[in-house]
């Protein structure tokens, strides 16, 4: 039998991410012009941007109390019915509390349900996602969302939620005793990683990732931060885990840092099911080729 038949099947990718903004229309504008989304359902308090076919990879909900975003749910898709249900049997055999999605997702999916991660962090994952037969005619713009990065004081708690029962597979790690110590974690559709988990001092969505077409159109979407005085976290960077160069904008009112990045490593099939996941010292040169040395942390 093979590895594939034996060990228990995770979700399948990283689907959207639900964001309570403080000023819908500003963020809107924000998703539309530094991200290169497509706004294709606008009510009141919400609205759904998409990046290629899939139904939308940003949710966006008014809450005028806000003065910064806050991470609402994550969404994860599932391979098939047999996958959810036995994802599902895992969380409800470890005393987790299982519910009902929000009704807005609810109804774009076949089936799924939502659960809470030992951070609070409202997941939400299903099968049958709504999807377009073209992508939006506009050639800057993600072919798709990669991952969420989270911060977490529950590092060792979310290893287990994330690992263990929901079934992602680990990629690479980084040691530390404390701060710092990361995991990069993929489910069945092979990205490097779906998900990725950092050792802090408290809950946050570090950054969401978004693949690009090419290298220009990260470098585009750079010129039109710096164009537009978008603030940039963290300027380019070459990853030395999952292969990607990228750079980071953020603006706290309309979202977590989001990374525009090209070529992510996908595993090919082999690796997926052998892949023994890497432990990297915490050195800067580990997380981006192109650091000078040891020290090098300053423009993370
Ligand atoms: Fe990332």
């Amino acid at each position: 039998m093979t590895a594939t038949a034996t060990r228990p099947r995770g979700p399948y990718a990283f689907e959207y991410a639900r964001l309570a903004v403080p000023d819908l229309a500003s963020s809107i504008n924000f998703y539309t012009d530094h991200v290169g989304l497509s706004l294709e359902e606008r009510s009141a308090e919400h609205a759904f941007m998409r990046a290629d076919t899939s139904h939308h990879v940003i949710e966006l909900v008014e809450d005028t109390t806000l003065s910064d975003f806050h991470c609402l749910a994550l969404g994860y898709s599932a391979e098939s019915a047999t996958v959810l249900a036995e994802i599902r049997q895992r969380l409800e055999d470890n005393g987790i509390e299982v519910f009902d999605m929000h009704p807005r997702t609810a109804a774009l999916v076949e089936d799924g349900f939502a659960v809470k991660d030992p951070n609070g962090q409202t997941i939400e994952i299903f099968t049958g996602f709504e999807e377009y037969a073209e992508p939006p005619l506009v050639e800057w713009r993600p072919l798709e969302i990669v991952h969420p990065f989270l911060s977490t004081p529950a590092y060792r708690e979310s290893q287990n939620f994330y690992l263990d029962i929901l079934g992602f597979l680990a990629s690479d790690f980084i040691i530390s005793d404390g701060f710092g110590a990361s995991s990069f974690i993929r489910g069945e559709d092979r990205y490097h990683h779906s998900l990725a988990l950092r050792q802090d001092n408290s809950y946050y969505v570090a950054h969401l990732c978004f693949k690009m077409k090419s290298l220009d159109h990260v470098m585009r979407g750079r010129a039109k931060a710096l164009y537009k005085d978008v603030n940039i976290a963290s300027d380019i960077v070459n990853h030395s885990a999952s292969t990607s160069i990228a750079f980071y904008l953020y603006e706290p009112q309309h979202g977590p840092r989001i990374e525009l990045c090209d070529g992510h490593r996908v595993f090919t099939p082999e690796e997926h099911e052998t892949h023994q996941a890497r432990r990297m010292t915490a050195d800067p040169r580990n997380i981006d080729v192109w650091r000078a040395a040891s020290d090098d942390w300053e423009r993370f």
